[in-house]
């Protein structure tokens, strides 16, 4: 049931060709299969048995060999495939299988979505349409003839080029695509519906017309110009930065409302969830529009890292989405703010990658094994493995990283490769040993760095004296010291940069032992320190800084990153020790010195509005809980709540004046610029409505009705509905609802904020908001949020000390289990976490876990992630 990465062997067998004929009909769909196949030069097996994969739903209607048809003593059907005994070196495999695409509620294999036939193939959805060895190693050049009703389904999809089309009986029609590019199994893709499509024309580097085009259903038609722009910066970028061009005459990308993830980087064939490529200023937020504009890119720029070069088998996942997922942090940064994407990617990463990383799913980025590879579509493959690709940047430099990234992808350009080729390509590239940079993909579990300093004023040298640790995780008792970059720079007590060795104001200080000093020489008083700069490793970082030192950090730090941080390490000192305090049934008690900070902040018109923003909101309550050492929900809670209030009160008439400064009668962009004056603004408001005054209620109401945009409509519809005036509430949930009835992305927001409301009440809400007609339990969009969103957004009603919250949640998983086994696994993830909570919680949480164990016969994926979580 384990697989270990330990036991790759390279395939037997090769497929050249892979012509494919599908015949969609609505009651079953026929594949039939002609692979020209041949024995692997480079195998030391020589088994005459072939195995090919295939899911138990497959029903096979024949097989031949060589055009000789198999009888049933010439094969094997099994659980997992088929074995064919005695096949020759080379030959034609052909096959003819029934499938079920109206059934298929997983959403792997071919499916329909809103009765748009369409695909998702990775990671191993292709063994669900056919058999095949349905491995990334296997690559083969596909033809595929799409044959279906015309009315009912005009346009007919897959990757590459149209080569064919024709009439066929019945009023039926068919269209054949060829894709040129040998590829893996995964990146295959077929849709079928009445779509409609925008269009555009690219020109690349080289001279190359591609036709851009992207569908989607008629009403959603004027919601793809933005994916339409973000798609044609992205390709211009990868042309500039990583010297990439696109490589067909068409790129087209597919909306549909069916997806279990954001979207799938298929050959020129990308499909997307709605969620990642819909956008218009009525019914996106500016959350959203970024998404997108993220998200397109993400997969376009998978055409080279991913597609071109891909993965040799799935324990190499990171090596594409590791990179791609550094390469659209970075597009992202360069068109927008490099600080705020950095910020938010940051924080993600120490809410949720870090806490992946303290559970029982923890895993290197390199993982040796697994049960099921949908569980490691996680945090730690992309966002940690991104972080990975990030400090070899770092250390490289952005020149010898690019001759490495060119290196690797002239190297294994049409390959199946692994972290450690990319890794090797960094090498030899930049002359840099990263022998010891390694145990970055092999360790898991989150490094925690202890500093700890020292000035000497007669020889005027200041040392940092820095020691690294990583703590246990599954099956990894003892770790290695990793090599860690950590960029530094010191501030005299005028705030300003003291030069440093390297002749510049930054430094990046390379740690390899688990203890070591780092000693400047000519320091003339003692600096304060402004460590880890732009979050240059994905560590944990100690230092004793007093209150003072931060807010000195706050406001004086070269580092927008580092400001940042600073005002989140203040506010989680000031945060843990309310937190505390009511531990111990103190009175919550809290000075000026946060507000003051504050402040001097809001004040400084020269600073970016969005930076204002992110310094002005509190530590989050997922950060402060991954913090802590037994998690004490409702205190945090409270604690937090008290905080925004006091600050509230003690900034009332700055909050106030800054949101009408920010308050524009400009039309709706999605310029950073824009963003950043919304993003400030509602803010503000979330500040006022924590004072309670009915005022406030008031300008949040105005601001809901008069509003152009989602951005705004959604934050006022959030603070009011999550604030005690419950009838303002619920009358504006109803208009809203009312309102966008015919918008599914926009109902699912307002789905969403009932779900995440931290007032009593929520899971009856929930329940109720489970029979909506707005709700539907096979569409994964709706899932995550309604339930899932209650669950991870809702800690205080989540985690009820009745249980109320866990039994709903293993409920939901046990059903969901049977319908949709991936989005079921995902689901389990808070009660995963049980071990962080008091022995009370544990106890109800475990008890709900098994539940889910002794419910009956589980998926692979939730199987693994519950057992896991249990042992
Ligand atoms: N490769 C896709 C992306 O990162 C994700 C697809 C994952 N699909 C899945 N079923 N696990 O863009
Ligand atoms: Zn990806």
């Amino acid at each position: 049931e384990v697989i270990y990465l330990k036991d790759y062997k390279v395939p037997v067998f090769l497929i050249d060709h892979t012509e494919l004929r599908f015949e969609l009909k609505p009651d079953k769909t026929l594949v039939k299969a002609r692979l020209k196949m041949r024995r692997n030069p480079e195998s030391q097996d020589v088994t005459r048995e072939l195995v090919l994969q295939g899911d138990k739903s497959l029903l096979l209607c024949r097989i031949s060999v060589d055009e000789h048809v198999l009888n049933e003593s010439d094969f094997q059907r099994n659980e997992q495939g088929l074995v064919v005994s005695g096949v020759p070196d080379q030959f034609l495999l052909e096959t003819v299988t029934e499938i079920h695409p109206d059934q298929n509620t997983a959403l792997e294999g071919l499916y329909r979505s809103d009765g748009v036939y369409c695909t998702q193939c990775e990671a191993e959805g292709f063994r669900r349409i056919t058999f095949y060895l349905d491995r990334p190693d296997v690559m083969s050049v596909f033809s595929t003839t799409i044959e279906a009703d015309k009315d009912a389904y005009p346009v007919l999809l897959s990757n590459g080029n149209p080569v064919a089309e024709g009439e066929a009986d019945e009023g039926r029609h068919w269209i054949t695509w060829e894709d040129p590019h040998p590829k893996p199994a995964y990146l295959f893709a077929l849709v079928a519906g009445d779509l409609k499509l925008i269009e555009d024309q690219y020109q690349t580097l080289s001279g190359r017309d591609v036709a851009l085009r992207i569908y989607a259903a008629d009403k959603d038609l004027d919601k793809l110009d933005y994916a339409m722009q973000s798609l044609i910066n992205a390709m211009r970028w990868d042309e500039q930065v990583y010297g990439r061009e696109y490589d067909l005459d068409i790129y087209m990308i597919v909306a549909v409302d069916f997806f279990n993830m954001g979207a799938m980087e298929n050959k020129g064939l990308n499909v997307f969830n709605t969620s990642c490529v819909l956008a218009s200023p009525e019914t996106t937020t500016d959350l959203g529009f970024q998404r997108v504009e993220g998200v397109v890119a993400h997969e376009y720029f998978h055409n080279w890292s991913g597609n071109r070069v891909t993965c040799r088998d799935w324990f190499q996942l990171s090596l594409k989405e590791g990179f791609t997922v550094f390469r659209d942090a970075e597009f992202s940064a360069d068109m927008n703010s490099r600080t705020v994407k950095r910020v938010e990617d940051v924080a993600l990463l120490r809410t949720a990658q870090f806490a992946e990383d303290a559970g029982p799913m923890a895993h290197p980025i390199l993982p040796a094994s697994f049960i099921e590879i949908s569980n490691f579509y996680t945090m730690t493959i992309y966002e940690k493995g991104a972080e990975v690709v990030r400090m070899i940047h770092t250390l490289l430099g952005a020149d010898a990283f690019r001759k490495g990234s060119d290196l690797y992808f002239d190297r294994h350009d049409g390959q199946a490769v692994t972290t450690e080729d990319f890794v090797k390509a960094m090498e030899d590239a930049s002359g840099k040993s990263l022998v010891q940079f390694r145990h970055w993909y092999n360790q898991a579990g989150t490094p925690v760095l202890n500093i700890t300093d020292a000035f000497d004023s007669e020889t005027k040298t200041y040392k940092l004296t820095i020691s690294q640790s990583c703590p246990a995780t599954p099956g990894q008792e003892v770790k290695q010291p990793y090599h860690i970059p950590i960029a530094i720079g010191l501030l005299d007590s005028q705030g300003g940069d003291l030069v440093l060795p390297n002749g510049e104001t930054t430094q990046v200080l390379e740690l390899h032992h688990a203890e070591q000093t780092f000693e400047f020489g000519g320091i003339h008083e003692k600096p304060v320190p402004s460590l880890l700069r732009g979050f240059s490793a994905p560590v944990k970082l100690n230092y004793p800084y007093s209150r003072d030192n931060l807010t000195f950090l706050m406001s004086h730090d070269s580092d927008g990153f580092s400001r940042w941080e600073a005002a989140q390490k203040l506010g989680v000192d000031i945060l843990q020790s309310l937190v505390a305090d009511l531990g111990q049934g103190k009175e919550l008690q809290l000075g000026l010195l946060l507000g003051d900070a504050f402040k001097v902040v809001l004040d400084n018109k020269d600073l970016d509005k969005a930076m204002v923003a992110k310094v002005l909101t509190l530590p989050s309550e997922a950060y402060l809980s991954e913090l802590a050492d037994v998690i004490d929900v409702d205190a945090i809670h409270e604690a937090r709540q008290f905080v925004r209030q006091h600050l509230a009160n003690q900034l009332e008439t700055e909050f106030y004046s800054t949101y009408k400064v920010c308050t524009s009668t400009d039309a709706y962009s999605p310029s950073a610029d824009s963003i950043a004056r919304r993003s400030l603004r509602n803010t503000c408001l979330s500040y006022l409505m924590a004072t309670g005054k009915q005022e406030y209620l008031e300008l949040a109401l105005v601001q809901f009705h008069e509003a152009d945009n989602m951005t705004d409509s959604q934050a006022a519809l959030s603070l009011v509905v999550h604030s005690n005036f419950v009838k303002a509430g619920e009358v504006i949930l109803d208009q809203f609802y009312q309102r966008w009835i015919d918008q599914p992305l926009v109902v699912n927001q307002w789905l969403s904020v009932q779900a995440s409301n931290p007032q009593r009440g929520a899971l009856v809400q929930v329940e109720n908001l489970m029979k909506h007609e707005a709700f539907n339990l096979q569409n994964p969009n709706k899932v995550r949020s309604l339930i899932a969103s209650f669950c991870s957004l809702n800690p205080v009603n989540f985690h009820a000390i009745d249980g109320s919250g866990y039994r709903f949640l293993a409920e939901q998983v046990i059903t969901l289990n049977s319908l949709n086994p991936q989005i079921a696994s995902r689901l389990v993830t808070p009660l995963t976490r049980w071990k962080r909570y008091n022995l009370d919680r544990q106890d109800i949480m475990r008890k709900q876990l098994q539940r889910i164990m002794d419910s009956g016969e589980l998926s692979r994926d939730v199987f693994e992630v519950v057992s896991k979580s249990l042992a």
